[in-house]
């Protein structure tokens, strides 16, 4: 259940070094899968990324940037996104 433009990203597209970044691949920018439950509710414009695993049941607050894992059942928002609350 996702709210109106919410980003899923499993790639930062570009490496985080400078040197060469414009002619680098998007192979050479750190990525890891995105994993997302059963029944979560993300809100609008939150932003999930590379590596991040979203537990069964949890909501993800609106415009939350979403950086580590967040564990079934629980509520997490803001940016880097922290447990508010666990249901
Ligand atoms: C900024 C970015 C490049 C950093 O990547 P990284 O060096 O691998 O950073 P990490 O994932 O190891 O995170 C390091 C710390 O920064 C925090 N952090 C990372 N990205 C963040 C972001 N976008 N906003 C807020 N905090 C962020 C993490 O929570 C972590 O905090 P901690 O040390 O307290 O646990 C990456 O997180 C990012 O935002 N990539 C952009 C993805 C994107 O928009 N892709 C499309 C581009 S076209």
């Amino acid at each position: 259940m996702f709210g109106s433009e919410v980003v899923v990203t499993d790639t930062d597209f570009h490496p985080v070094a400078p040197e060469g970044r414009r002619a680098a691949s998007v192979a050479a920018a750190s990525m890891a899968p995105v994993l997302i439950g059963n029944e979560v509710f993300i809100g609008a414009r939150a932003v999930v990324l590379k590596g991040v695993t979203i537990g069964s049941g949890a909501v993800i607050g609106a415009a939350a940037v979403v950086t580590h894992d967040v564990p079934p059942r629980a509520i997490a928002a803001g940016n880097p996104a922290r447990i508010i609350a666990q249901m």
